[in-house]
Formats: structure tokens, C-alpha cells, sequence
């Protein structure tokens, strides 16, 4: 899909269908107005007939509107006026573009954007615009037959140039820049999905680290694998431990992204990328075992990240570091009642193998110190015990700095793409304790995602800190089985008003 701005005279140009707004009760928006003006009043007869109520996310497509330039006209209900904020805004774009995708209508104008949304501006809704539409139209297509691929190709549905109307001229350049954000988001979401959605035999950690040279070589970034002799020498014991049950070979890739002032200290990145996770010994019962292969969700945001921000050319230092491998039983695997001796010295007693997210993590964590952040984020599909507190609707958030936490839930409301900050109190520590090694890696089954991340903070005393849990928001289950994205779009949010403040 394309994109371009348009500004006032676009209504009068034709296109394949113009998308409008009716807000609850039948309230036209201006442009479902100027509409119904030159029709003689056809858009508020069909209102009135009761086709549409303005409830937010409802269609109705009409053809042949007599005086329209276009072929047709979609309303799209927006809901209650005063509730018309960004979230009913952003549905009310996914309820248009998935009303398109399944005819053939090329060249589209869309009219929600000169829509007052709360207190949000051009650029910003702009950028949500083609983030939404980029979004609702994902589809996994990376791995189809290639007869049925270019199929698919040449077919004529959905949309191809979406032409966004913006109410102020003088708003032009504002938009122009709202466009490139939006496309950059809804690029590096869908490379993050790409990667989650890819079959474990092919997503390898030797593929992810393949998709990270690929970035770095388009995008000029510094990019450095290190293979297991490497992470023998470092002292990356716990890694290493969790690796050695698979046949393939782990790697910790290292991203690097110097676009801000030359001493400023970089925010470290850190993804969790087990590219399946089997549970190792402690095997995992069957049922939906497939959906591990998402395990490697936290690395495959970090280069989404990476590709929006690299798009984006954002002013900020940025480095992402992934430990990758897979956690496979074997004869060579890690038992439990292992003692493991992980980078930072401490020993860790494997209680249980398939809680390998920390183990991977600790050594990375540790790895990233040389960089003297600023701040440290990691990414991880780190516990199910985080679905079990928050479902599928928030990121679990844990911060050893209230500061760095504020920042990164007020990037997730803005970007809505949220999260909610779970405790990490000392009185959970005990929990870790261990009567053969430092640290045990499992709590019990009480506070699971508090005691994973009590893990981590052991490893995480240098720097600022902040761990996010995104085990029920990377990927749906069931039906709409697929990666999400997510938090890419929050994550970006958060880099972006770091640079706005460095600079
Ligand atoms: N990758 C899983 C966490 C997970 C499970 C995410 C289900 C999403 C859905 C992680 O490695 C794991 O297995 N965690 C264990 C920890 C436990 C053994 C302490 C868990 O959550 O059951
Ligand atoms: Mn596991
Ligand atoms: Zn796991």
C-alpha cells in the first residue's frame, strides 16, 4: 500500500471510493457533509432510512452517489462525538481499511485525519493512520508456494495508494512527517511479525542473526555475532547452559545504532530470542506447544525496533543485544538440579529448564554493562504467569527506576500500545533462594512474573533498568493465530521522546 497526503481540493478529484465519517445519532462529519451538499441531500436520506447509526467501527458503502466524483462512498460510523478520541479514532481507520480490503478499489481517499481527535496533532494522526492501516492489512506471506504468492499479487482487491485528506494546508509538512512515522512503525511491526510468524525450522538463531546483518548492511548499522567459543570465553555459562541441548548453534547478536551525539550514553536494548522453546528436561505438556516458537518474540521486536528507528533516522544512540538459541531436550542438556556459573559470577541452580528466559537473558543483561547505558529494556515472552495477571491486553512492566517506568508507560499510552507496572518489592527476593547455588532460577508458582523479573535484578544492579513482559501481548492464539508487533509501536515512543530530549 501507498500513501500520500492530500490537502483541500482532493474531494473533487476522482477516486475508487471516498471514506467519510457519521458520528452517533447521525451526525455528519464536514466531509460527510460537503458530501451530502453536492448529492442534494442523498447521504442524510440514506441515514435515514436507519442503514447507520454512526456506531463506532459500523460500514456502509454507497455507490453511485449522484453528484460524487467518486465511484463510491464508505461511511464509517465513529461513535459518540464526545468519546471520539484516539483509540475510537484508530478503530474507526481499521474498520474502513478492512471494509476495502476485500474489493478492488485502488486509489482511496480517506477523510478521518482532518477529524478533531481529542487534543492530538496533524502529524500524530497521520502517523496513527498509516500505522492502523498498515497493521490491518499485515498478512503473513513470507513462506506461500510461489504460484499462490504472485496470485495474490496480481489480484485486484484492497487498497493500493490511500490518499489521507488533511483540513489545513499549513498543516502539509506536519503530515508529510506523521507519514514517514506511521510507515516506519507499521514496517518494523511488521518485520516483528514476519519473524514471530515464521516456522521455528526456519527462524533459527542462525536466521535471526542472517535478518540482522541483512538491517545493518541496508541500513548502515554496526552489527557483530558472536558464536558459542566467543560466549565460552565471556564467561556466558547460563547461555550456554540452555543451548547445549539443541543442535543448533546459539549466537548473541549485537545491534548498533550511533545516530546521537558522540558521548551520549545509549540505551541498551535486550531481546529474549529462544527460537523454540520445548521446555527442554522439563518438558512442556503438548497442548499448543507450536505457539513457542514465538518465544523469540523479545529479539524479533528489538529488530522491528531497529528497522522503525533506522527508518526513522532517529537522533539516539541505540543498541540492541539478543542472546538466541533454542531450549531442546537432549542428552547433552541442561538437567534440573544443574548448577550453572553465569558471566556476572553468580551461580544459578536450574530447578526447572523451562525457565530458560531468564538464564539467557542474565548473561546478556551482564554482556551489556560494557556499553554503560543509560538505560537497559529487555523484551521477553519471559512467563505465563504474566497472561495469567494481565492477559492479553497489557505488557507487564517491572523497573528498578520509577523514573525510566513513568517513561515507558506514558510511551504506551501514547502509543496505545500499554503496559502496566507490576511490583519488584525485596519481599519477594527470598523466593530465589537456593541451598547449592546464589540463586535459584524459579520462585514457585506464587508471583510468577514478579520472582522471573527478582531473577533479572540480580543481574541488573550498574544501570537503570526496566524489563518488560510480553508473553500475552506478542502474539494472538487461536483463530487470528499471529504476531502481534507489539511493543514495537510503544518501544518506538519511547526512543522518540528520549531523542526529542537529548537534542
Ligand atoms: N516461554 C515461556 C513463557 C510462556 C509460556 C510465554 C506460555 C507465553 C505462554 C517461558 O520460558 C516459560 O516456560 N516459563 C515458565 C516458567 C516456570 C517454569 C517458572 C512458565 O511460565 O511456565
Ligand atoms: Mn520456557
Ligand atoms: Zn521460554
Amino acid at each position: 500500500m501507498e500513501f500520500s497526503i492530500k490537502t483541500s481540493v482532493a474531494e473533487k478529484q476522482h477516486h475508487h471510493c471516498v471514506v467519510v465519517g457519521v458520528y452517533e445519532g447521525r451526525e455528519l462529519s464536514d466531509a460527510a457533509q460537503a458530501i451530502d451538499a453536492l448529492s442534494d441531500g442523498y447521504v442524510s436520506k440514506v441515514l435515514k432510512h436507519g442503514d447507520l447509526e454512526g456506531k463506532l467501527e459500523s460500514t456502509l458503502m454507497l455507490h453511485q452517489v449522484p453528484g460524487a466524483q467518486a465511484d463510491r462512498i464508505l461511511l464509517v460510523g465513529l461513535g459518540k462525538k464526545a468519546e471520539f478520541k484516539e483509540k475510537q479514532y484508530c478503530k474507526a481507520v481499521r474498520a474502513s481499511v478492512k471494509a476495502l480490503s476485500a474489493i478492488s478499489a485502488d486509489e482511496v481517499l480517506i477523510m478521518l485525519a482532518e477529524l478533531p481527535v481529542g487534543e492530538i496533532t496533524t502529524r500524530k494522526k497521520v502517523s496513527h493512520l498509516v500505522e492502523t492501516a498498515l497493521d490491518a492489512t499485515y498478512r503473513f506471506e513470507a513462506i506461500k508456494c510461489k504460484k499462490e504468492a504472485s496470485e495474490e499479487k496480481e489480484s485486484k482487491k484492497g487498497i493500493k495508494v490511500l490518499n489521507i485528506q488533511i483540513a489545513d494546508v499549513t498543516d502539509l509538512a506536519e503530515a508529510k512527517s506523521g507519514l514517514v512515522d506511521g510507515k516506519a512503525i507499521g514496517d518494523g511491526v511488521s518485520l516483528t511479525k514476519d519473524l514471530g510468524n515464521l516456522p521455528p525450522n526456519v527462524c533459527t538463531p542462525t536466521y535471526l542473526a542472517e535478518q540482522a546483518q541483512a538491517l545493518a548492511k541496508t541500513y548502515r548499522l554496526t552489527v557483530e555475532v558472536l558464536e558459542r567459543e566467543a560466549m565460552q570465553k565471556l564467561g556466558m555459562g547460563s547461555f550456554l547452559g540452555v543451548a547445549q541441548g539443541s543442535e543448533e548453534p546459539p549466537k548473541l547478536i549485537v545491534l548498533q545504532h550511533l545516530k546521537g551525539h558522540q558521548d551520549q550514553k545509549p540505551v541498551v536494548l535486550v531481546g529474549k530470542g529462544i527460537t523454540f522453546d520445548t521446555g527442554g528436561i522439563s518438558l512442556k505438556p503438548g497442548a499448543e506447544m507450536d505457539e513457542m516458537k514465538y518465544d523469540m518474540c523479545g529479539a524479533a521486536t528489538v529488530l522491528g525496533l531497529f528497522k522503525t528507528i533506522a527508518e526513522m533516522d532517529l537522533p539516539l544512540n541505540v543498541i540492541g543485544v539478543i542472546p538466541t538459541c533454542e531450549n531442546m531436550p537432549d542428552g547433552r542438556a541442561t538437567r534440573p538440579g544443574d548448577v550453572l556459573t553465569s558471566m556476572s559470577g553468580l551461580t544459578i541452580e536450574v530447578l526447572n529448564t523451562d525457565a530458560e528466559g531468564r538464564l539467557i537473558l542474565c548473561d546478556a543483561l551482564t554482556y551489556a554493562e560494557r556499553f554503560e547505558p543509560s538505560a537497559v529494556v529487555d523484551i521477553a515472552t519471559l512467563t505465563g504467569a504474566c497472561v495469567i495477571a494481565l492477559g492479553h491486553h497489557a505488557t507487564g512492566l517491572f523497573s528498578n527506576n520509577d523514573s525510566l517506568a513513568k517513561e515507558l508507560l506514558q510511551a504506551g499510552e501514547q502509543a496505545l500500545d500499554r503496559a502496566w507496572h507490576m511490583p519488584m518489592w525485596d519481599d519477594y527476593q527470598p523466593l530465589l533462594d537456593s541451598n547449592f547455588a546464589d540463586i535459584a532460577n524459579i520462585g514457585g508458582r506464587a508471583a510468577g512474573s514478579i520472582t522471573a523479573a527478582c531473577f533479572l535484578s540480580r543481574f541488573t544492579k550498574k544501570y537503570d533498568w526496566a524489563h518488560l513482559d510480553i508473553a500475552g501481548t506478542a502474539w494472538k492464539s487461536g483463530k487470528e493465530k499471529g504476531g502481534t508487533g507489539r511493543p514495537v509501536p510503544m518501544l518506538t515512543e519511547f526512543l522518540v521522546s528520549r531523542a526529542r530530549k537529548s537534542s
